[in-house]
Protein backbone atom coordinates (compact mmCIF):
# COMPACT_ATOMS: atom_id res chain seq x y z
CA UNK A 1 0.00 0.00 0.00
CA UNK A 2 1.35 3.44 -0.92
CA UNK A 3 1.70 6.27 1.50
CA UNK A 4 -0.40 8.58 -0.49
CA UNK A 5 -3.29 5.78 -0.30
CA UNK A 6 -3.13 5.55 3.19
CA UNK A 7 -3.69 9.22 3.60
CA UNK A 8 -7.45 9.33 3.48
CA UNK A 9 -10.60 8.20 5.07
CA UNK A 10 -11.90 5.27 2.78
CA UNK A 11 -15.52 6.39 2.65
CA UNK A 12 -18.59 4.72 4.36
CA UNK A 13 -16.45 2.76 6.54
CA UNK A 14 -16.01 3.26 10.45
CA UNK A 15 -13.04 5.19 11.41
CA UNK A 16 -12.26 2.33 14.29
CA UNK A 17 -13.16 -1.36 13.07
CA UNK A 18 -11.65 -4.50 14.97
CA UNK A 19 -12.81 -7.86 13.33
CA UNK A 20 -12.27 -10.99 15.32
CA UNK A 21 -8.97 -9.70 16.81
CA UNK A 22 -6.85 -11.79 19.08
CA UNK A 23 -3.81 -11.83 20.16
CA UNK A 24 -1.28 -13.62 22.80
CA UNK A 25 1.90 -13.83 23.96
CA UNK A 26 3.49 -16.79 24.77
CA UNK A 27 0.88 -18.97 26.34
CA UNK A 28 -1.24 -15.78 27.35
CA UNK A 29 -3.73 -15.21 25.11
CA UNK A 30 -4.82 -11.18 26.28
CA UNK A 31 -7.57 -10.57 23.57
CA UNK A 32 -9.91 -12.85 21.88
CA UNK A 33 -12.06 -12.36 18.88
CA UNK A 34 -12.48 -9.33 19.83
CA UNK A 35 -14.70 -6.78 17.43
CA UNK A 36 -16.14 -3.78 17.74
CA UNK A 37 -16.14 -0.34 15.77
CA UNK A 38 -16.15 3.41 16.68
CA UNK A 39 -18.27 5.51 14.57
CA UNK A 40 -16.90 9.58 13.32
CA UNK A 41 -17.05 11.54 16.26
CA UNK A 42 -17.29 9.18 18.69
CA UNK A 43 -15.70 7.91 22.30
CA UNK A 44 -15.77 4.97 22.84
CA UNK A 45 -14.85 3.65 26.47
CA UNK A 46 -12.95 0.47 26.67
CA UNK A 47 -13.82 -0.47 30.65
CA UNK A 48 -11.37 -3.34 31.89
CA UNK A 49 -9.90 -4.19 35.31
CA UNK A 50 -6.07 -4.24 35.69
CA UNK A 51 -4.54 -6.44 33.26
CA UNK A 52 -7.04 -7.27 31.25
CA UNK A 53 -5.80 -5.90 28.09
CA UNK A 54 -6.86 -2.20 27.41
CA UNK A 55 -3.09 -0.90 26.63
CA UNK A 56 -2.70 -4.10 24.46
CA UNK A 57 -5.62 -2.96 22.50
CA UNK A 58 -4.74 0.56 22.00
CA UNK A 59 -1.17 -0.34 21.17
CA UNK A 60 -2.92 -2.68 18.38
CA UNK A 61 -5.56 -0.02 17.59
CA UNK A 62 -2.23 2.02 16.58
CA UNK A 63 0.02 -0.56 14.85
CA UNK A 64 1.96 -0.74 17.72
CA UNK A 65 1.56 -4.18 18.06
CA UNK A 66 0.66 -6.73 15.43
CA UNK A 67 -2.10 -9.34 16.19
CA UNK A 68 -2.00 -12.88 15.70
CA UNK A 69 -5.08 -12.94 13.86
CA UNK A 70 -8.18 -10.77 12.60
CA UNK A 71 -8.09 -7.16 11.15
CA UNK A 72 -7.55 -4.04 12.80
CA UNK A 73 -9.24 -1.41 10.47
CA UNK A 74 -8.76 2.56 11.28
CA UNK A 75 -10.12 4.89 8.40
CA UNK A 76 -10.60 1.74 6.27
CA UNK A 77 -7.16 0.84 5.88
CA UNK A 78 -6.14 -2.45 7.74
CA UNK A 79 -3.00 -2.09 9.49
CA UNK A 80 -2.37 -5.74 9.98
CA UNK A 81 -0.92 -5.96 6.56
CA UNK A 82 0.71 -2.66 6.36
CA UNK A 83 4.81 -1.97 5.87
CA UNK A 84 6.27 -0.42 8.99
CA UNK A 85 7.58 2.39 6.92
CA UNK A 86 3.77 3.41 6.03
CA UNK A 87 2.49 2.35 9.39
CA UNK A 88 5.29 5.32 10.69
CA UNK A 89 3.60 7.56 8.21
CA UNK A 90 -0.20 6.50 8.58
CA UNK A 91 0.48 7.47 12.92
CA UNK A 92 0.19 10.80 11.92
CA UNK A 93 -3.43 10.44 11.83
CA UNK A 94 -4.02 9.16 15.63
CA UNK A 95 -2.69 10.88 18.74
CA UNK A 96 -1.31 8.71 21.69
CA UNK A 97 -1.81 9.77 25.06
CA UNK A 98 0.14 7.78 26.69
CA UNK A 99 -0.52 5.75 29.95
CA UNK A 100 1.49 7.79 32.90
CA UNK A 101 1.87 10.74 30.23
CA UNK A 102 5.03 9.59 29.24
CA UNK A 103 6.96 12.72 28.71
CA UNK A 104 10.70 12.97 28.28
CA UNK A 105 11.97 14.33 31.62
CA UNK A 106 15.22 16.01 30.06
CA UNK A 107 13.02 17.73 27.67
CA UNK A 108 10.95 21.22 28.38
CA UNK A 109 7.34 21.07 27.77
CA UNK A 110 7.69 23.12 24.34
CA UNK A 111 10.08 20.60 23.25
CA UNK A 112 7.76 17.50 24.29
CA UNK A 113 4.83 18.70 22.52
CA UNK A 114 6.74 19.50 19.89
CA UNK A 115 8.42 16.29 19.14
CA UNK A 116 6.39 15.03 16.19
CA UNK A 117 6.52 18.53 14.55
CA UNK A 118 10.94 18.04 14.62
CA UNK A 119 10.59 15.16 12.29
CA UNK A 120 8.96 17.16 9.96
CA UNK A 121 10.08 20.20 7.62
CA UNK A 122 8.31 23.33 9.96
CA UNK A 123 10.26 26.88 10.56
CA UNK A 124 10.55 27.52 14.02
CA UNK A 125 8.22 30.35 13.54
CA UNK A 126 5.22 27.77 12.37
CA UNK A 127 6.52 24.94 14.94
CA UNK A 128 5.73 27.48 18.32
CA UNK A 129 2.90 28.87 17.22
CA UNK A 130 1.36 25.41 16.80
CA UNK A 131 2.62 24.89 19.88
CA UNK A 132 1.22 27.57 21.87
CA UNK A 133 -1.91 26.78 20.63
CA UNK A 134 -2.40 22.92 21.36
CA UNK A 135 -1.15 24.54 24.98
CA UNK A 136 -4.02 26.95 25.02
CA UNK A 137 -6.44 24.13 24.36
CA UNK A 138 -5.39 21.98 26.96
CA UNK A 139 -4.43 25.49 28.97
CA UNK A 140 -1.04 24.96 29.89
CA UNK A 141 0.70 27.41 28.03
CA UNK A 142 1.88 29.45 30.85
CA UNK A 143 3.81 26.50 31.45
CA UNK A 144 5.74 26.71 27.69
CA UNK A 145 9.25 26.72 29.36
CA UNK A 146 9.11 24.53 32.30
CA UNK A 147 10.10 20.92 32.53
CA UNK A 148 8.05 18.09 33.07
CA UNK A 149 9.48 17.44 37.07
CA UNK A 150 8.01 21.17 37.35
CA UNK A 151 4.06 20.20 36.89
CA UNK A 152 1.55 18.14 38.97
CA UNK A 153 0.10 15.19 38.11
CA UNK A 154 -2.64 16.42 36.62
CA UNK A 155 -0.65 19.59 34.53
CA UNK A 156 1.58 16.63 33.20
CA UNK A 157 -1.16 14.17 31.80
CA UNK A 158 -2.58 17.83 30.05
CA UNK A 159 0.76 18.45 28.14
CA UNK A 160 0.54 14.77 26.74
CA UNK A 161 -2.94 15.59 25.78
CA UNK A 162 -1.52 18.70 23.80
CA UNK A 163 1.14 16.44 22.41
CA UNK A 164 -1.06 14.19 21.05
CA UNK A 165 -2.81 17.07 19.44
CA UNK A 166 -0.03 19.02 17.74
CA UNK A 167 -1.07 17.25 14.46
CA UNK A 168 -4.56 17.99 15.16
CA UNK A 169 -5.30 14.12 14.38
CA UNK A 170 -8.57 12.92 13.38
CA UNK A 171 -8.08 10.15 15.98
CA UNK A 172 -7.21 10.27 19.69
CA UNK A 173 -6.53 7.44 21.79
CA UNK A 174 -6.16 8.14 25.70
CA UNK A 175 -4.95 5.57 27.57
CA UNK A 176 -6.16 5.80 31.32
CA UNK A 177 -5.92 9.63 31.45
CA UNK A 178 -7.60 9.86 34.46
CA UNK A 179 -5.71 7.01 37.00
CA UNK A 180 -4.11 8.54 39.55
CA UNK A 181 -5.45 11.90 39.50
CA UNK A 182 -8.02 13.23 42.10
CA UNK A 183 -11.92 13.84 41.07
CA UNK A 184 -11.80 17.26 40.36
CA UNK A 185 -8.59 16.70 38.20
CA UNK A 186 -10.08 14.48 36.57
CA UNK A 187 -13.55 15.89 35.90
CA UNK A 188 -11.26 18.51 34.00
CA UNK A 189 -9.39 16.02 31.93
CA UNK A 190 -12.83 14.37 31.06
CA UNK A 191 -14.20 17.98 30.38
CA UNK A 192 -11.15 18.41 27.91
CA UNK A 193 -11.77 15.38 26.04
CA UNK A 194 -15.56 16.11 25.90
CA UNK A 195 -14.59 19.69 23.88
CA UNK A 196 -12.29 17.40 21.55
CA UNK A 197 -15.20 14.76 21.12
CA UNK A 198 -17.97 17.80 20.27
CA UNK A 199 -16.36 20.69 19.25
CA UNK A 200 -13.48 19.25 16.87
CA UNK A 201 -14.99 16.09 16.36
CA UNK A 202 -12.24 13.73 17.03
CA UNK A 203 -13.08 9.91 17.31
CA UNK A 204 -11.36 8.27 19.99
CA UNK A 205 -10.57 5.18 22.32
CA UNK A 206 -10.17 5.66 25.74
CA UNK A 207 -9.43 2.91 27.70
CA UNK A 208 -9.78 3.11 32.06
CA UNK A 209 -10.83 0.70 35.14
CA UNK A 210 -12.65 4.18 35.99
CA UNK A 211 -16.77 3.45 35.34
CA UNK A 212 -17.00 6.97 36.61
CA UNK A 213 -15.16 8.23 33.38
CA UNK A 214 -17.92 6.43 30.93
CA UNK A 215 -20.77 8.04 32.57
CA UNK A 216 -18.79 11.45 32.76
CA UNK A 217 -18.30 11.40 28.83
CA UNK A 218 -22.27 9.73 28.30
CA UNK A 219 -24.46 12.00 30.56
CA UNK A 220 -22.97 15.36 28.97
CA UNK A 221 -22.16 17.03 25.72
CA UNK A 222 -19.93 20.64 25.43
CA UNK A 223 -22.09 22.88 23.95
CA UNK A 224 -19.65 25.31 21.18
CA UNK A 225 -22.63 28.28 21.49
CA UNK A 226 -22.05 28.52 25.04
CA UNK A 227 -19.50 26.72 25.45
CA UNK A 228 -20.71 24.95 28.57
CA UNK A 229 -20.42 21.43 29.56
CA UNK A 230 -24.28 20.53 29.70
CA UNK A 231 -26.13 17.40 30.62
CA UNK A 232 -27.93 15.68 27.91
CA UNK A 233 -31.11 17.02 27.02
CA UNK A 234 -34.24 16.28 25.15
CA UNK A 235 -35.39 19.09 23.54
CA UNK A 236 -38.36 19.82 20.32
CA UNK A 237 -36.00 18.03 17.83
CA UNK A 238 -35.31 15.30 20.03
CA UNK A 239 -32.53 13.49 22.14
CA UNK A 240 -28.96 15.85 22.30
CA UNK A 241 -27.29 12.56 23.15
CA UNK A 242 -23.37 12.02 23.97
CA UNK A 243 -21.48 10.25 21.26
CA UNK A 244 -19.61 7.67 23.71
CA UNK A 245 -20.51 3.90 24.21
CA UNK A 246 -18.86 1.37 26.35
CA UNK A 247 -17.28 -1.50 25.94
CA UNK A 248 -15.84 -4.31 28.78
CA UNK A 249 -13.45 -6.30 28.36
CA UNK A 250 -13.29 -9.69 30.73
CA UNK A 251 -10.90 -12.52 30.13
CA UNK A 252 -9.74 -11.63 26.67
CA UNK A 253 -13.38 -11.05 25.45
CA UNK A 254 -15.60 -8.45 25.07
CA UNK A 255 -18.10 -9.21 27.77
CA UNK A 256 -20.51 -6.17 27.39
CA UNK A 257 -20.98 -3.57 24.41
CA UNK A 258 -23.70 -0.67 24.87
CA UNK A 259 -24.94 2.66 25.99
CA UNK A 260 -24.07 3.72 29.74
CA UNK A 261 -27.55 3.50 30.54
CA UNK A 262 -27.76 -0.27 29.79
CA UNK A 263 -24.61 -0.61 31.60
CA UNK A 264 -25.96 0.49 34.63
CA UNK A 265 -29.49 -0.93 34.26
CA UNK A 266 -28.12 -4.31 33.94
CA UNK A 267 -28.23 -7.13 36.44
CA UNK A 268 -25.40 -8.94 35.33
CA UNK A 269 -23.37 -9.74 38.78
CA UNK A 270 -20.07 -9.11 36.95
CA UNK A 271 -20.84 -5.46 35.97
CA UNK A 272 -22.78 -4.68 39.29
CA UNK A 273 -19.53 -4.92 40.50
CA UNK A 274 -17.70 -2.33 38.14
CA UNK A 275 -20.59 -0.27 39.32
CA UNK A 276 -20.49 -0.47 43.02
N1 LIG B 1 4.81 -6.85 25.25
C1 LIG B 1 4.25 -7.75 26.08
N2 LIG B 1 4.81 -8.96 26.26
C2 LIG B 1 4.24 -9.87 27.05
N3 LIG B 1 3.10 -9.68 27.73
C3 LIG B 1 2.49 -8.49 27.60
C4 LIG B 1 3.02 -7.46 26.77
N4 LIG B 1 2.21 -6.39 26.83
C5 LIG B 1 1.20 -6.74 27.65
N5 LIG B 1 1.36 -7.99 28.12
C6 LIG B 1 0.42 -8.71 29.02
O1 LIG B 1 -0.87 -8.50 28.53
C7 LIG B 1 -1.81 -8.38 29.61
C8 LIG B 1 -2.62 -7.13 29.43
O2 LIG B 1 -1.78 -6.02 29.64
P1 LIG B 1 -2.29 -4.52 29.47
O3 LIG B 1 -1.12 -3.65 29.73
O4 LIG B 1 -2.96 -4.35 28.17
O5 LIG B 1 -3.36 -4.39 30.64
P2 LIG B 1 -4.25 -3.12 31.03
O6 LIG B 1 -5.68 -3.52 30.91
O7 LIG B 1 -3.79 -1.96 30.25
O8 LIG B 1 -3.91 -2.95 32.58
P3 LIG B 1 -3.76 -1.58 33.47
O9 LIG B 1 -5.17 -1.15 33.81
O10 LIG B 1 -3.03 -2.03 34.67
O11 LIG B 1 -3.02 -0.59 32.66
C9 LIG B 1 -0.98 -8.44 30.88
O12 LIG B 1 -1.06 -9.73 31.40
C10 LIG B 1 0.42 -8.11 30.41
O13 LIG B 1 1.36 -8.74 31.23
MG1 LIG C 1 -2.87 -0.22 30.70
Amino acid sequence: MSVTTTNKAVPGEPLIRFENVSIRFGDSEVLRNVSFQAEAGETKVILGESGSGKTVLLKLAAGLLRPNSGRVMIMGHDLVDMKEVDLLDFRRHIGFVFQEGALFDSLSVAENVSFRLREESASLQEIESRVRQSLRFVEMEQSYDKFPAELSGGMRRRVSIARALIDQPPIVYYDSPTAGLDPVTSQTIITLILRLRDLNGVTSLLATHRVQDAFGLANFVFEPKSGRVLPVWEDANGRHFALTKVLVIRNAEVYFQGETTELLKSEDPYLRQFLE
